[in-house]
């Protein structure tokens, strides 16, 4: 069969392995594109990418070698660096180790180093304070009476109800850092422009703690009243959300109309962490007004937590506001579990760490032992991370929020005897660690890792 093919093959002749030439050949006879203009668009199309794409590729291999001689240098830097910092090192444990009569220079150093700390340390101050007036004539200029100001399209959006909630909460970090001006204007604003009375649905939880909280502390710094006058009447209007069989609030309200309830997407539930963190601004309130019901109302929803809390201190987020009862849901230090553990360390400490509030501490102790049960490390690492529960399943996923633990944990410390106080403080150190390693993500997913 071969042999067939390549006789007939010989048998079509030179004349046609001649044409075959001259075709193979046509596409480089100017004629050729004289009839065919597309064609020779493509062709220079073609014979420009080429080009283009070698040049680019050489000035890309240039680029990576004057990255890579860069590199070097860095690396060269650090290195010798790091030799200064050993040679530092070693001077210094010998300085040490000097009598103390032949320090005249060393001390001297000393109180040098005690003067470049204070103009440090006041550099640093005043960086942060450029940093306030950078965002807050940011807002001043783009979202004055707005509640947030979007960095980006530079225009103030409403999303806690239009009660221009980072002025207000603003209000205390203005008059700390001494920007008397700027903290008169704002004051001016919420004496004639901060209207409650406002047909609007709000979180009850976000209005306390950004609006009334904000007003509490202005009104604590200050003294003067006009901060007082608008918190009476803004937890006025939010009160009705406590008016249920259980105690516990619903967390949305309409500040015109009363008539609370709760997100849908809760399927009517209240949430842990809104309902358990108003407790502070609640009793501060009390505190000023001489008025005890704003105390009562917040702390009887302690009382019903404490009457179905578990044995490891650590509640499901959802909870029915008519019953009161059962709570479902996940358990977790992220979103919507959060602050509860916050706020009841923090009610101990503002009611003095006395007996009258000493179930707070008790309620947040048994809830620490709780946490340690959430705690995993990562492998290989080995860092120490919270993690999440349903039911009787752990989530390896750790909450940007969560990361509020380390220093609840340190500011709760104290009032453990020595030994505990201990534990809990590594284990603050172990987990902030692990946030300012990671933190640059809202929620943190462990996954096993293949040990092979
Ligand atoms: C530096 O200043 C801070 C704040 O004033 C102070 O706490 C710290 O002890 C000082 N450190 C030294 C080395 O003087
Ligand atoms: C806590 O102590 C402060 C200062 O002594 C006092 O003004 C305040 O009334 C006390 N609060 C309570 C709840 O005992």
């Amino acid at each position: 069969m071969g042999k067939k093919s390549s006789s007939s093959s010989y048998s079509s002749g030179s004349s046609s392995s001649s044409t075959t030439l001259r075709r193979r050949w046509r596409f480089f006879q100017p004629r050729y594109y004289g009839k065919r203009p597309k064609r020779l668009a493509l062709l220079i199309l073609l014979c420009v990418s080429v080009t283009w794409i070698f040049y680019d590729r050489q000035s890309l291999n240039r680029d990576h070698q004057e990255e890579i001689l860069r590199l070097q240098e860095e690396v060269a830097n650090l290195r010798s660096a790091l030799e200064a910092i050993h040679d530092h090192m070693k001077t210094s444990a010998e300085t040490e180790s000097i009598p103390k009569h032949e320090t005249e220079t060393s001390l001297h150093t000393k109180s040098t180093s005690a003067e470049d700390n204070d103009s440090i340390c006041e550099k640093r101050r005043q960086k942060v304070k450029d940093a306030m007036l950078h965002a807050w004539s940011s807002y001043e200029k783009y979202a004055w009476g707005t509640d947030e100001l979007k960095p980006i399209s530079r225009i103030g959006v409403d999303s806690f109800g239009g009660l221009g909630a980072t002025l207000v909460d603003s209000l205390d970090t203005l008059y700390i850092m001494g920007l008397h001006s700027e903290f008169q204007k704002a004051r001016e604003w919420i004496e004639k422009s901060l209207y409650l009375k406002k047909n609007v649905e709000v979180s009850v939880f976000e209005t306390t703690i950004r609006i009334l909280g904000g007003l509490l502390s202005a009104y604590d710094l200050s003294g003067e009243e006009v901060f007082l006058e608008k918190s009476k009447e803004l937890a006025e209007r939010l009160l009705p959300a406590w008016d249920t069989p259980s105690g516990i609030p619903y967390n949305r309200i309409n500040l015109e109309h009363g008539r609370p309830t709760n997100p849908r997407w809760t399927r009517g539930s209240s949430i842990l962490a809104d309902s358990g963190s108003e407790q502070l601004e609640f009793i501060a309130l009390s505190q000023r007004t001489n008025d005890p019901k704003y105390q009562e109302t917040a702390e009887k929803v302690i009382e019903r937590f404490r009457r179905i809390f578990p044995a490891d201190g650590l509640l499901p987020i959802y909870i029915n506001p008519q019953t009161g009862i059962n709570p479902t849901g996940s358990i977790t230090f992220g979103a919507m579990g959060d602050s509860f553990y916050e706020y009841l360390l923090k009610a101990w400490i503002l009611g003095n760490k006395t007996e009258a509030v000493k179930y707070y501490r008790e309620m947040w102790e048994t809830s620490m032992q709780g946490l340690e049960s959430l705690i995993k490390r990562s492998t290989p690492s080995s860092f120490a991370y919270i993690t999440e529960k349903l039911g009787n399943t752990v989530y390896d996923k750790m909450d940007e929020l969560a990361c509020f633990v380390p220093g609840m944990l340190a500011l709760g410390s104290s009032g453990y005897d020595p030994e505990e106080a201990g534990k809990y403080m590594s284990l603050a150190e172990e987990a902030y660690t692990e946030f300012n390693f990671a933190a640059c993500t809202d929620v943190l997913q462990f996954l096993p890792v293949n040990t092979n």
